[in-house]
């Protein structure tokens, strides 16, 4: 097999063109959006899909323009949160593909809507070819793609769904490098703070702006009589913050209603909004509002 050293030139591809080109327009479409927020953990199933789309509906509920990205490019859920059917027909025009309209017209594109079916996994390579690297530069790829060819349209923010780890913050800061700046997300158990701990240090030497840390699933909320109480004994996720000098953001309470309400087509904050947990993701909100204003001013 030959290596890229053995070729005497790149075969007529042109290839420098295509990469340049394709930058332009991915600078093109990122122009027309505001702000650009990344939600990550090095952790995963801590919540971060289900707060990037609760989040977003609290930025539309504030007039905000919004789209979500769904960087979690092998398991994506944002389709499945946002009401968002992998079955509905990408509209694809010469100017590019239509973003899937979600619940409260939040502009979403995800894997899930280049999928054949519902339950189709994401499979980059067959066999022996898979090698880590190669899938490592298709994901990258995938990624640009499905933030330059979307017809994002002018927007506010734009929300990125991470994937659990914090690898794929590389790529998102060679991609988007004027991010606004990452939101931690962690759950009090200890394993879970240690893990998003690597994930913040990771991030600061990086030089990546930390907008700051959630803590998620912080309490438990009876929904019957609305009470709060302890969901893992005697983690402070305070102390954490602290340490690592970020701010924290909000504590949001572990709430049955939140798994319950996916797939429904409504999102939480819709059904919800006025409850202690609705209350507190709009805190949170508001507190990456302020962050951003001070930012710019
Ligand atoms: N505050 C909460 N109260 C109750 N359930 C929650 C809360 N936050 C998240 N969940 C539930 O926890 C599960 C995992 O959430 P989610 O998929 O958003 O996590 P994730 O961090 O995006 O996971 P992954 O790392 O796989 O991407 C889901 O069933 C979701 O409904
Ligand atoms: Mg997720």
């Amino acid at each position: 097999m030959k290596t890229y050293e053995d070729l005497p030139s790149d075969g007529g591809s042109n290839i420098m063109d295509q990469v340049i080109d394709q930058r332009e327009q991915l600078r093109r479409r990122l122009d027309q959006i505001k702000h650009k927020v990344c939600l990550m953990s090095g952790k995963g199933g801590v919540g971060k899909s289900s707060l990037t789309a609760n989040m977003a509906a609290c930025l539309v509920l504030r007039g905000h323009k919004v789209g979500i990205l769904d960087a979690d490019l092998n398991g994506p859920s944002i389709g499945k949160l946002l009401g968002v059917s992998n079955q509905e027909k990408l509209e694809i025009t010469p100017e590019g593909v239509e973003p899937g309209q979600g619940s409260m017209g939040i502009k979403i594109m995800s894997m899930d809507m280049l999928l054949p079916s519902a339950d189709s996994p994401v499979i980059w390579t067959e066999g022996k070819d898979a090698t880590a690297v190669w899938v490592s530069t298709m994901e990258s790829t995938a990624l640009q793609e499905l933030l330059k060819d979307t017809i994002w349209g002018e927007l506010d923010y734009l929300l990125i769904d991470m994937p659990p780890g914090s690898d794929r913050i590389d790529n998102i800061r060679d991609l988007i490098p004027e991010l606004d700046g990452v939101v931690e997300i962690t759950i009090p158990s200890p394993i879970s703070q240690h893990i998003v701990s690597k994930s913040i240090t990771k991030n600061s030497q990086l030089g990546v702006s930390i907008i700051g840390l959630v803590e998620n699933m912080a309490t438990y909320v009876c929904p019957h009589c609305n009470q709060e109480g302890q969901l893992f004994e005697g983690e402070d996720v305070e102390k954490l913050s602290k340490d690592k000098q970020i701010p924290l953001l909000g504590r949001i309470p572990f709430d049955t209603r939140m798994s319950r309400q996916t797939g429904t087509g409504k999102l939480f904050i819709e059904e919800y909004g006025d409850s202690v947990t609705g209350q507190a993701i709009a805190q949170v909100v508001d507190n990456i509002l302020k962050f951003i204003q001070n930012k710019s001013n």
